[in-house]
């Protein structure tokens, strides 16, 4: 706690209340409030938790100016070059890089956790086979609770390492077991012996009637996409968890409560978003058009994959994802892709409209990687899906950081009531 203190005075009352003001290691400085209403009577208004710290962390850190992204201190870029998903994984878990022997354990862990209980399977059965892939991974990660009792206890830390690496293991498995009922394919087991991206990829493509090969392309873009997406502080989703696991209830009820809230177009529905709205611009001369759309403030329509609540610059993931889309489609044949081009038409445009300009609106991460998840052969409703298998690294970071945190209660936010003053019961005569 820093010397530092926020003065606000009532001009009511003329009293006078300091705020400490507590510094991070990046970042700015943060009022602390918690004194307020028990001081002062008064709360804080801030709708979308705009100006809000909701909690201490040590795990990612974003400028939004700058466009930095650092996952426990590494910068997002060098990741994304140098390691691999199973290995950022153990960073954001457990706060350091691995040493060999750390990193062999834990892959061995989360490689011999990916089978899910029979019964487990059998709940598909019960979706319709049109049931948004999404909708699936909510109601199955949920129902993993039914099969990890909430007997355990949550601060236990040995019983938080097994529900992480369960929780990672896992993920991949149901992910494919709902994209293969909404394809009416049998679901195919996970192969310990292959990498976790090899391995999802496996349990998505393969059928029991042919012999399949992992393509290594494939499979690397995919491990760089989740580095990607692993982890962004204290974006909805996570906040969600956070959130629900606040109030002690079972860690995987807490991470479906995350996959609900990442389906929302506004967050991670949004990869699926861009693929629909490239498809449905369609040709770079329809761009102007939809342009005037999105700024038009009596259309709801939103240029998807465009702008992001902390980045005012790009986000550097898109700059990594952009790099690598020229690349990827390249190497699987795809270089041509119209969607592709339609899309650095289409942020070109963008980019130099005085509106976009303005508002400091820039690409996001879901701006490219619908495009390279298609390449990979995914239909776009699997594509938010995917964006949740990375993002349960995250999700699960963050659950053991706030349960172990000494400073942490039942999320509980307080309102401004706008509603009608206290009044008397009137017996329905009385009414007029
Ligand atoms: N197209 C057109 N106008 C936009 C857009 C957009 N994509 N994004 C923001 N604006 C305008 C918005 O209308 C507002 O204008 P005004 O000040 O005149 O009212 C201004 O820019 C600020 O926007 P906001 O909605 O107040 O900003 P926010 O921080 O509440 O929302 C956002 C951030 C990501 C929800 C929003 O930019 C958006 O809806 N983008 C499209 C959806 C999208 O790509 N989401 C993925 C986010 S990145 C992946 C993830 O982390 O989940």
């Amino acid at each position: 706690m820093s010397e530092q203190k926020l003065v606000l005075s009532d001009p009511a009352t003329g009293k006078q209340c300091e705020l400490p003001v507590r510094k991070g290691t990046h970042g700015p400085a943060v009022a602390d409030i918690g004194s307020l209403y028990r001081e002062h009577a008064m709360f804080t208004y801030d709708p979308g938790f705009v100006s809000t710290a909701s909690c201490r962390s040590d795990i990612t850190y974003i400028d939004g100016n700058q466009g930095i992204l650092l996952y426990r201190g590494y910068p997002i870029e060098q990741l994304a070059e140098k390691s691999n998903f199973i290995e950022v994984a153990y960073l954001l878990l457990y706060g350091e890089l691995p040493t060999q022997t750390q990193l062999d354990t834990f892959n061995h862990s989360i490689r011999y956790h990916t089978m899910i209980h029979e019964s487990l399977r059998d709940f598909f059965r019960g979706f319709h086979y049109d049931a948004h892939p999404m909708a699936m991974l909510t109601g199955v990660v949920g129902s993993l609770s039914a099969f990890y009792n909430a007997a355990q206890d949550t601060r236990n830390k040995d019983d938080q390492e097994i529900f992480a690496h369960r929780m990672i293991a896992k993920i991949p498995t149901i992910a494919a077991c709902a994209y293969k009922h909404s394809i009416g394919q049998p679901f195919v087991y996970p192969r310990n012996d292959l990498d976790y991206a090899s391995n999802l990829l496996h349990m998505l493509f393969a059928v029991p009637a042919e012999t399949y090969e992992v393509d290594p392309v494939a499979a690397q873009a995919l491990d760089m996409l989740f580095i990607l997406h692993a982890d962004h502080e204290q974006n909805a989703s996570t906040s969600t968890v956070r959130l629900a696991g606040s109030s002690g209830t079972n860690p995987y009820a807490a991470i479906s409560a995350g996959v609900a809230c990442l389906w929302g177009p506004a967050h991670g529905g949004a990869n699926e978003a861009v693929l629909n709205m490239l498809e449905q611009i369609g040709d770079v001369k329809q761009i102007p058009q939809y342009i005037a759309k999105a700024k038009d403030k009596n259309d709801a329509f939103r240029l998807m994959g465009f702008g992001h609540r902390v980045y005012k610059n790009y986000d550097p993931r898109a700059t990594v994802i952009r790099g690598m889309c020229h690349k990827i489609l390249q190497r699987l044949g795809k270089e041509n892709d119209p969607l592709f081009e339609l899309a650095l038409e289409l942020e070109q445009i963008a980019l130099n409209d005085e509106y976009f300009k303005e508002k400091k609106l820039y690409p996001n991460v879901d701006f490219y990687s619908g495009i390279i998840y298609k390449a990979l052969g995914l239909p776009t409703n699997m594509f938010t899906v995917m964006f949740a298998i990375a993002r349960t690294v995250g999700w699960v970071a963050h659950w053991i950081e706030m349960t172990n945190d000494p400073e942490q209660r039942i999320g509980r936010p307080r309102q401004i009531y706008t509603g009608a003053a206290q009044r008397d019961y009137l017996d329905p005569a009385q009414r007029d």
